[in-house]
């Protein structure tokens, strides 16, 4: 039984780093005029109403969208993914918070599409109405894992997978470790950007040792926290991608101690960019990383 409901956490801290990770990501895939592919396994409802009730429950986004929100000059890293927030919010009030599919919505050029996946009834409901009479994208209430496997490779031969999920099934590590290794082996080349919780470090340190286990040859990280290490709690997130585009790791470099100055709770926690396989050029890593 699924229960998890972003609409609690749309705009948190873990939000603005995945969703800034991800505008770099489409921004890298507009440099050629080839149109490419973007796969949300785990969708979620698409945009979220921060005056709502699971909004305002414990007003979450408040630790993450609404200290950037009137930043009037961020780093050039971080600026698409602020105008993909302000797309859905054409006031000056901060009202709406764009899920990874509208964020990746508002880059699309004519010719590029979207499947997203979302299995939970009431988000998938939410995010039909949000793309209804949307040509370019597909929503499919199905599991995410099992249309990865079937939508790789895509004709387009570029594109992204956004891999998100809840991590609220005991068995979740292993159907995502397994998805991603069949998802790799079908399409190569494709980039791959799989999100993850750190609430105790020893768990996220093992889901990546896991993963490295994959051997797969081009792979950077990034960790971002706004707290130290203590369990039951979320004291920030990580970001595996596989195959990164081009200065992919100079850009959070600029993004992330920028970032983490603006969020981070009285200065703790902090950040760090590391190539876990290939490349090795730089990488940084910010206070809390030692
Ligand atoms: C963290 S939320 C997604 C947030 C979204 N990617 C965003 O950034 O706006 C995870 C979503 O995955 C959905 N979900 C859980 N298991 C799934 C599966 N196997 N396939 C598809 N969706 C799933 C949950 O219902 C939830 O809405």
């Amino acid at each position: 039984m699924l229960s998890y409901r972003h609409a609690f956490h749309a705009g948190v801290h873990a939000d603005v780093f995945k969703h800034l990770i991800l505008s770099l990501l489409v921004r890298s895939l507009l440099h050629k005029d080839k149109p490419f592919f973007y796969l949300d396994t785990h969708a979620g409802a698409g945009r979220y109403n921060l005056g709502s009730e699971m909004a305002r429950k414990n007003r979450e986004y408040e630790t993450g969208i609404g200290r950037l929100w009137n930043e009037a000059s961020p780093p050039e890293a971080v600026r698409d993914y602020l105008a993909a927030v302000r797309t859905i919010n054409p006031g000056r009030e901060l009202r709406w918070y764009p899920g990874s599919p509208r964020i990746v919505r508002s880059f699309l050029r004519p010719r590029d599409r979207m499947v997203l996946c979302e299995l939970h009834p009431n988000e998938a409901r939410l995010l039909s109405a949000e793309f209804a009479g949307d040509r370019q994208v597909r929503v499919e209430p199905l599991d995410g894992y099992q249309r990865l496997k079937a939508l790789l490779p895509p004709p387009e031969r570029r594109g992204l997978v956004l891999i998100d999920p809840a991590y609220e099934l005991k068995d979740e590590r292993r159907r995502l470790l397994d998805a991603i290794k069949e998802g790799y082996t079908r399409w190569a080349s494709g980039i791959f950007a799989v999100w993850y919780p750190i609430q105790d470090r020893a768990m996220a340190d093992d889901l990546v040792r896991r993963f490295k286990r994959l051997n797969i040859p081009k792979v950077l990280l990034a960790e971002f926290t706004v707290l130290p290490n203590k369990p039951f709690r979320l004291n920030g997130s990580g970001m595996i991608v596989i195959n990164p585009p081009w200065r992919l790791d100079e850009q959070l470099n600029e993004a992330l101690p920028w970032l983490w100055k603006r969020l981070a709770i009285e200065g703790q926690g902090g950040f760090r960019v590391e190539w876990l396989a290939g490349e090795q050029t730089i990488a940084a890593k910010g206070k809390g990383f030692g």
